[in-house]
């Protein structure tokens, strides 16, 4: 089964991004034809530096192969290098009523939080993501919870064009990790651990040990002492144990057993511990693979290739279906 899923190339990738993503597709690629891509076209919808937002896209790339991302299963490429994302998001458009996008959580946050001029690309977001998916003709496309609503639009848009113009499209089906996935904010529990949120909320993947014991250590956690996995009413110590159990690669239960009666300061101690272990592999990597500028450059273009050749396939297709004359 062919799956895609991507992800944004600004900001620092924060534990979410890796335990909500990357972590589940090193595993899916495995098993199935996988494509993965830096969404920087999704990423131009806030204001970005163009010099930063290029460095930061290559850098990403390199972020994902320390991670596990393995060149030779999954293809890994940059989204505006396959013009067709553009081109299907514009057709895809024409069939979307506005009031579904006006509808999505997350433009409804993201537009309460934008200072300013709205512009029209946040409020088309989900169509380029629908594009992403489309073209593709993914069975499956991993995400976690809170992106599940995208995929319902995309499904919607799916259906839709199928109805209309013929069979096109697979209608594609979440494939959600079995933890949920979503990693919390370590200053506020009550939200996601975001990129736009401030410093000491998320822990970067490449941060240094100091900071990473600073982090965990100044989480805060909910009233009692007890090391209890239940995320309604202690959503603190819960994330945490998710954490713990995510980059220990071992169930929560077992988490909350090795740690029974030993308090907070402990588990804390150890799961600081725990990560300053695993991102250190991590970030030791990510330093080898960083120089190695042609080897990078070369598995964007191995990717570019292979996605350019399934989306042109797709858009010929489409253009077809849609009445354009042919090239
Ligand atoms: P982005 O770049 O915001 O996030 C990338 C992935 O990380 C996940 N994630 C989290 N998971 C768990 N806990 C968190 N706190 C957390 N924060 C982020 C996201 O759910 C995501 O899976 N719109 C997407 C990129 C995209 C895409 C696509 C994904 C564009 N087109 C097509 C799938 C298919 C985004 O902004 O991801």
């Amino acid at each position: 089964m062919r799956i895609i899923s991507g992800i944004q190339p600004t900001g620092n990738y924060h534990l979410g991004n890796y335990l909500g993503a990357v972590q589940s597709w090193v595993k899916l690629q495995d098993q199935h034809e996988s494509l993965f891509f830096i969404a920087d076209l999704h990423a131009i919808t806030i204001p970005q530096d163009p010099e930063a937002l290029k460095q930061a896209t290559f850098d990403k790339v390199v972020e994902l192969l320390a991670l596990g991302i393995n060149p030779e299963k999954s293809s890994i490429f940059v989204q505006s290098q396959v013009k067709e994302h553009a081109e299907l998001a514009w057709i895809l458009s024409t069939i979307t009523p506005l009031g579904d996008l006006e509808r999505m959580t997350q433009y409804k946050d993201k537009a309460k939080k934008q200072k300013g001029e709205l512009y029209a690309g946040l409020l088309n977001y989900p169509i380029l993501m629908a594009a992403d998916i489309l073209l593709y003709k993914a069975k499956a496309v991993p995400v976690v919870k809170d992106q599940i609503q995208h995929l319902e639009f995309t499904r919607n848009l799916a259906q839709k064009f199928n109805a209309r113009f013929g069979s096109t499209f697979e209608v594609p089906e979440p494939l959600v990790p079995e933890s949920g996935g979503k990693i919390l904010s370590l200053q506020d529990p009550a939200r996601k651990m975001s990129k736009s949120d401030p410093e000491d909320s998320r822990l970067s993947l490449l941060e240094d040990p100091d900071s990473i014991k600073k982090k965990i250590l100044g989480a805060v956690t909910d009233t009692g002492k007890q090391i209890t996995y239940n995320p309604e009413k202690k959503p603190g110590i819960s994330n945490l144990i998710t954490i713990y159990s995510l980059m220990g690669g071992i169930p929560a239960k077992d988490v909350e057993k090795k740690f029974k009666n030993k308090g907070y300061a402990i588990f804390k101690k150890a799961l600081a511990e725990l990560l300053i272990e695993k991102l250190g592999v991590f970030r030791k990597k990510y330093q080898e693979l960083k120089s190695r500028d042609l080897y990078i450059h070369e598995i964007i273009k191995q990717g570019r290739m292979k996605a350019q050749s399934i989306a042109e396939s797709t858009m010929e297709d489409v253009r077809k279906k849609v009445g354009f004359l042919p090239l």
